[in-house]
């Protein structure tokens, strides 16, 4: 399949139904480090429900919305990102991210959505593109700032996880501004 070539010989393609017991294996090892993080329906426990998850963004993907990404290190699936939301008739998405620890740190989730990025403003000619993330949660933060994002604002007690209801943080970047983040 057609992919994607990332910094440290890493690959970015897209992630498919026919990948559910990978992607299933990949949770195993990802699940309690993304789980305080992403949406509770992100992370299933087994092969089916991984290939539930597959098959949403798939259907999403089939009337132009949502899709999914994964990153693929050593041949081995170490993460992925996503537009968890593509809306090309408001001209606006929002991407997502995770990785397992173990890829941690070097800039792939950071690379990964430069492409989506590009491809959302140049491609598909999109306005604005979102990231949202737990106010708590740095790394994520950190992401967005390298992508050039800007932090708009905080969604007060918007996250509930675990019985308690977590801020929110909205960052977003513009496509003037992201032609512009070299000059
Ligand atoms: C959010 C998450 C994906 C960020 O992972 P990350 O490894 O920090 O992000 P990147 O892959 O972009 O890598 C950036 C790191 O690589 C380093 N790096 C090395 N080379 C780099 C390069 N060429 N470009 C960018 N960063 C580079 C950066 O310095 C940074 O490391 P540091 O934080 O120690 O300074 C990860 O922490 C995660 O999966 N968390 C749990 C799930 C989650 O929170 N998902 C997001 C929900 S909103």
């Amino acid at each position: 399949m057609f992919s994607l070539e990332l910094r440290d010989g890493a690959r970015l393609g897209p992630l498919e139904v026919h990948h559910a017991e990978e992607f299933a294996a990949h949770l195993d090892r990802a699940r309690e480090h993304i789980r305080p993080w992403v949406g509770a329906a992100f992370v299933t426990d087994d092969v089916d429900g991984a290939r539930a998850t597959l098959r949403r963004y798939a259907e999403r993907r089939a009337a132009d919305g949502a899709r999914l990404y994964g990153i693929w290190r050593a041949g081995v699936l170490v993460g992925g990102v996503m537009f968890t939301a593509f809306d090309a008739d408001a001209g606006s998405c929002e991407v997502g991210c995770w990785l397992e620890p173990a890829a941690e740190g070097h800039g792939l989730v950071t690379g990964a959505c430069r492409a989506l990025l590009e491809w959302a403003f140049t491609t598909r000619g999109l306005h604005r593109a979102e990231w949202h993330c737990r106010a708590d949660n740095d790394r994520s933060a950190a992401a967005a700032k390298r992508l050039g994002m800007t932090l708009e604002g905080v969604r007060r007690e918007a996250w509930p996880y675990d019985g308690v209801r977590h801020d929110a943080q909205l960052w977003a970047v513009l496509a003037t501004e992201w032609r512009d983040r070299d000059r």
